[in-house]
């Protein structure tokens, strides 16, 4: 096992390309098993999700290629095999197994989701929709079991939006027989590049990024090519670092309207952006204003990024609001971000920063992906060494981090833990 150390407080500079989107690509493999031919997707992440989900494909019969980050998944010898156990619990995203293998075998036997742990993340909504297209659902010993003896497009209400939600369902229905319409939809780009992907199998979908999504089922899908999306979050969290650290970043390959929330919370802060096609440009700035952010549904301001942004608010001049909207639980980095001299209290769903602290270097836990991401960033900002554990996290979500920091002119490097450290993670 190893941790991650960050001398800290040196500006950064340069451009730095963003990998292609982790939370459409935990959805994208998945879908490739409603094809009856290869479906090939460019440009994956180089991520730990992107590497169980290849594995669970293979486990369930299908023949997977991953290459120079492109994967090819030919699906046509696969099995409804039970996924109770293993690999599904290593990530949240398995959950998509289910409406992929529900869609294309009518069963699925596949156990209850992991991932990042930011409070309760039910997954009723899901259910609610299988059971709306016939399927019966029973969660039997931790492993969710579903059959149906034939999908029909029903109607469907979702009482929270949720992403999972939405792709799920859009995965069982378009081959169910029929009419679908999900209502209060999610609105995020990953919704809209599965769908893309889904249609060029031959899938019939309207509305992808509305709040009402209308998909005629088909009897067969077929193999075919796709790009995916960049990682929005993934480009949010290097212009987040360089607004706090650097003297000139250049983010390369992003779609800038994927980043409107966040980009119009720094400018108000004071931060120069320049968006372009797929880039945008953040200076450097001088003195931060302190802001309220408020975490919502995509077009909002984005829950994956509030931990990040709330290490940056450590720098604005004054006291700063965080509420999580989506999360109310999803503060496990303050904990740490005070260990590194950070002035916030929590109070219920939000933050609350004072700015102007100096932070300094310290030895900090990662408890998720974005936490991590958080600490990262206060590890830059801080004066002297800063180590980071709780790396799985963070390689589940940020594709050649190293690389990428160091190609910046930061100096971060990953040691293995001593046997003393990692007793002490042990009994943490
Ligand atoms: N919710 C329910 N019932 C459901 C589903 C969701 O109550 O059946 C609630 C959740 O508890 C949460 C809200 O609805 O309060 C939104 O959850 P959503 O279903 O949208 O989240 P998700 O699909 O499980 C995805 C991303 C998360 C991201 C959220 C919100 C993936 C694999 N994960 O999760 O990404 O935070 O949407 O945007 O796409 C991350 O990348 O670090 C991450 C956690």
């Amino acid at each position: 096992m190893e941790k991650l150390k960050i001398a800290g407080g040196y500006p950064l500079k340069g451009t730095v390309r963003i990998s292609g989107a982790k939370n459409s690509a935990v959805a994208l493999i998945p879908a490739a098993i409603l094809a009856d031919s290869p479906v090939s997707i460019e440009g994956l992440p180089d991520i730990s999700d992107v590497q169980i989900l290849k594995g669970l494909l293979e486990e369930i019969g299908g023949t997977v290629e991953f290459s120079n980050h492109e994967m090819t998944v030919d699906p046509s010898s696969m099995i409804s095999m039970p996924l109770p156990n293993g690999k599904v619990k290593k990530l949240r995203a398995s959950y998509y197994l289910m409406g992929a293998m529900l869609g294309r075998f009518k069963k699925a036997v596949i156990g209850l989701p992991g991932g990042c742990h930011l409070g309760p993340r039910p997954i009723d909504q899901h259910i609610k929709g299988f059971e709306a297209l016939g399927a019966s659902v029973t969660n039997e010993q931790g492993a969710i079991y579903l059959r149906a003896d034939e999908l029909r497009g029903a109607r469907i209400y979702l009482d929270v939006v949720s992403v999972g939600a939405t792709i799920n369902i859009m995965l069982a229905a378009v081959r169910a027989k029929g009419r679908t319409i999900i209502e209060n939809a999610a609105k995020e780009p990953e919704i809209i590049d599965v769908a893309t992907l889904l249609t060029n199998m031959g899938a019939n979908i309207k509305g992808a990024g509305t709040d009402v999504i209308r998909i005629e089922g088909v009897d067969e899908l077929h193999g075919c090519r796709h790009t995916i999306i960049p990682d929005r979050i993934e480009a949010g969290t290097y212009l987040i670092l360089g607004a706090a650290v650097g003297e000139g970043i250049l983010i390369d390959n992003v779609i800038p309207q994927h980043l409107e929330s966040l980009i119009a919370k720094l400018r108000e802060m004071g931060v120069p952006i320049e968006a372009g096609d797929d880039q945008v440009f953040v200076g450097p700035a001088g003195k931060f204003k302190p802001v309220d952010v408020k975490t919502l549904v995509y077009p909002g301001f984005p829950t994956d990024l509030q931990q990040p942004f709330t290490s940056l608010l450590t720098r604005a001049e004054g006291s700063s609001v965080v509420t999580d909207t989506i999360y109310g639980a999803r503060f496990k980095h303050i904990d740490e971000l005070r260990r590194m001299n950070a002035n916030i209290k929590v109070e219920g769903r939000s933050a609350i920063i004072n700015g102007s602290v100096q932070l300094q270097g310290a030895k900090v836990k990662a408890s998720d992906l974005r936490a991590g991401a958080a600490l990262i960033i206060a590890g830059l900002i801080a004066e002297g060494i800063t180590e980071v554990t709780g790396l799985e996290h963070i390689d589940r979500g940020y594709s050649h981090l190293v690389e990428k920091l160091n190609g910046l002119g930061a100096t971060v490097w990953r040691e293995e833990l001593t046997g003393e450290e990692l007793e002490q993670l042990k009994n943490a």
